[in-house]
């Protein structure tokens, strides 16, 4: 790694070589292990970072606890308006955070500092959302009595994030959150707490400037395993929001459920995209390639299946596969990089186990699928995408392989048939169709369609922008986050009767004397 690079990034975001990976509302303290932070790109030691201990919690669920009790009490614009200030200093650090985000997990430049543009975008609609927590008023059955309902905030919420999306993820839950009067505390992922400090210090500075208690937005870095737990027992946080794998989300949701809690889950897809006959070949090459080499492949949305109606097929994987030909795979801060790494040696073998499973199930490796080690690609975890060629959904299409390894299937009949494997699959987060034949699209979108939380037309099925609501059905945890009314659930709802007539009369006709 560039020496003076990173003394540029760690200088913009206050970053040093050792980082207390823990703020308690009050201070940077942290007691539990020291662990250093590795990069993907070169297998560099980045810097070293302190995690939390049992104590350290108690600390930090206590001052999220208590500022709480104050940042409720805040009119919900004026919290929009901090949420907004925090935009314009991600707007500032666009440059660092995304370079930061780049240099911890690996996914290119441009798609780093999309990652900070998804979090500028999120401040910008959080703050006009801030004006806009409605709810129903409606006409009582009862003379003289109105009802209403009003949204109220509902405590700490948990943020366990991924590493696929260190920063935008905390990012869209924590600027409703905060909005909604909540606070947040948040534990990154393992592999990066880096990205979790550097935003944490940006707003710490918003709040203290604006003299809001800091504890309205605390972090917690540590092992899931020992941490993460502490959270989902913990009775003061009434929702925990988490994004990661539908194994760790199933745990979550359980434990979580068990006392009643609330949780948000964002967990994994198996994105197909649909080629009919109608479609334009150019663009759904161009979106299929997006979609599945995009972050390596690592994001909950990638295309893992592509369908292609059978008469079509040929033609489709030679432009898909002259398109892979070209992807350049390499360091990626550098501009002319398509592909970086995988985030660590672990992916890269899961993805290997996954090629060799593809073979066994009786699927062919058409192209890629190799580890990459040779000069250039020195110390980090790189491979060539894979585009895998299979009979349908075989067991191992249906689970997801969070790595750049792209299933290609063939359909036969209408679109229907199409449908019906896109949904055969446990998970159910994003889908597409590319199609210029209007009953084909409406088929897709209709009930008898996708079944799964997105489903876009002539559009891929990665890199949906925050206005709508982000997550999916079925394996993929049913949570939303991000755009058009995902607001409501960082809320408590409470409806009222309010009696204006002078004597006390029931609902429903009952005579109680
Ligand atoms: C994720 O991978 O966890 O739609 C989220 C997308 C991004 C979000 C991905 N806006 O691809």
């Amino acid at each position: 790694m560039n020496h003076g690079q990173r003394e540029k990034v760690f200088g913009a975001l206050e970053l040093s070589d050792a980082n207390a990976g823990v703020f308690d509302g009050d201070s940077w303290t942290a007691g539990g292990a020291e662990v250093p932070v590795i990069s993907p790109i070169d297998g560099s030691t980045l810097a070293r970072v302190r995690q939390g201990n049992k104590a350290d919690y108690e600390r930090v669920i206590a001052s999220s606890v208590s500022a709480f009790a104050q940042w409720r009490e805040v009119p919900a614009p004026h919290r929009g308006e901090i949420v907004r200030q925090l935009g314009d200093e991600l707007r500032r650090l666009k440059e660092p955070l995304g370079r930061l985000v780049t240099m911890e997990m690996g996914k290119c430049l441009r798609e780093g500092l999309g990652e900070v543009q998804e979090m500028i975008d999120i401040c910008d609609m959080a703050c006009g959302q801030s004006r806009m927590l409605h709810g129903v008023q409606t006409h009582s059955e009862r003379a003289h009595h109105r009802m209403y309902e009003q949204w109220h905030p509902l405590g700490v919420v948990g943020v366990i994030t991924a590493f696929n999306f260190p920063v935008a993820v905390w990012s869209w839950n924590t600027a409703l959150a905060l909005i909604c009067g909540d606070t947040v505390v948040w534990k990154p992922a393992s592999p990066t707490p880096l990205t979790g400090i550097a935003c944490q210090k940006i707003i710490e500075r918003v709040l203290r400037r604006n003299g809001m208690p800091a504890g309205v937005a605390t972090l917690f870095t540590g092992k899931g395993s020992e941490v993460g737990e502490l959270l989902l027992d913990d009775h003061r946080i009434p929702l925990i929001s988490y994004t990661g794998s539908t194994l760790i989300g199933r745990h979550i949701g359980e434990k979580v459920g068990h006392r009643l809690g609330r949780t948000i889950l964002e967990l994994g897809g198996n994105n197909a995209v649909i080629v009919t006959k109608n479609a334009d070949l150019d663009l759904a090459t161009k979106a299929v390639l997006f979609g599945a080499i995009g972050t390596a492949g690592q994001r909950c949305t990638t295309t893992r299946r592509v369908i292609v109606d059978k008469s079509i097929y040929d033609r489709f994987r030679d432009r898909l596969l002259a398109a892979y030909k070209k992807v350049t795979v390499g360091s990626p801060l550098d501009d002319a990089i398509l592909m970086g790494p995988l985030v660590n040696a672990n992916s890269v073998r899961s993805m290997q186990a996954a090629i060799e499973r593809v073979k066994r199930e009786g699927g062919s490796v058409t192209w890629g699928g190799r580890v990459l080690d040779g000069a250039g690609y020195e110390g980090g975890c790189y491979v060539t995408p894979a585009v895998a060629e299979v009979a349908g959904n075989l067991d191992i299409v249906k689970d997801e392989t969070f790595a750049p390894l792209l299933y290609l299937m063939s359909y036969e009949g209408d679109v229907a048939h199409a449908v019906a494997l896109q949904n055969g699959v446990p998970q159910g987060l994003s889908s597409s169709i590319f199609t210029n034949n209007l009953l084909e699209a409406e088929t897709f979108l209709s009930a008898v369609g996708s079944d799964c939380g997105i489903a876009n037309v002539n559009a891929g099925t990665s890199g949906a922008e925050i206005g709508l609501a982000f997550g999916g059905e079925k394996d993929t945890g049913g949570g939303r986050e991000s755009g058009s009314d995902a607001w409501k659930a960082y809320m408590r709802r409470q409806s009222s009767t309010i009696n204006w007539s002078g004597e006390i009369a029931l609902a429903q006709g009952i005579v109680f004397d």
